[in-house]
């Protein structure tokens, strides 16, 4: 694997505008992986219910200009960054735009889960939940990763 310069990583919440649809964040999921192709981007979309924690990460200029289409996109409101920061590695390399959706998890098993919207957490709350999820996030990742290329998995 080639040395990469460090990247920018944002991690925000959102909620849909409209009650989301397995068929809408599908449509959403296509446009995102083959755009962040493109630009170099990788990330993870959380999903609950109809509230959004997406952390991308890449270089300044593409994370600059997803900020920017993110912020005029109509399909979701309430946008909040709650992390914003250069970091040394990407802490989701494998994957254009993973996606999880929480709902069928217990909310008291996932560490960090008052990062996402929903249960009026005050910002402080939040951004302190921040590492924690991202941290699940990432441990599910992994394991998705090796189940699907069991070599991975030492
Ligand atoms: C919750 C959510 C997550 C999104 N994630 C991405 C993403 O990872 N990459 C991306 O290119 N667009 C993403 N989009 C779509 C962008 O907001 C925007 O529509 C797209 O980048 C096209 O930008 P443009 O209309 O400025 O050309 C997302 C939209 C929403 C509502």
């Amino acid at each position: 694997m080639h040395a990469e310069a460090p990247v920018r990583s944002v991690t925000y919440v959102s909620r849909a505008a409209t009650p989301l649809t397995q068929t809408s964040l599908e449509a959403l999921l296509l446009e995102s992986r083959a755009n962040n192709e493109r630009s170099g981007l990788t990330g993870m979309l959380a999903v609950r219910g109809d509230d959004f924690f997406q952390v991308v990460e890449g270089p300044e200029a593409g994370i600059s200009a997803l900020l920017a289409s993110l912020r005029r996109d109509p399909r979701h409101t309430d946008m909040r960054i709650l992390n914003d920061e250069t970091v040394p590695f990407r802490q989701f390399p494998d994957w254009r735009m993973r996606c999880e959706r929480l709902d069928d998890y217990p909310v008291d098993t996932i560490p960090g889960i008052d990062a996402m919207g929903g249960g009026g957490a005050s910002a402080d709350t939040r951004t302190r939940g921040v590492p924690d999820l991202v941290r699940w996030l990432q441990a599910r990742a992994a394991r998705a990763l090796s189940e699907r290329h069991p070599s991975a998995a030492s």
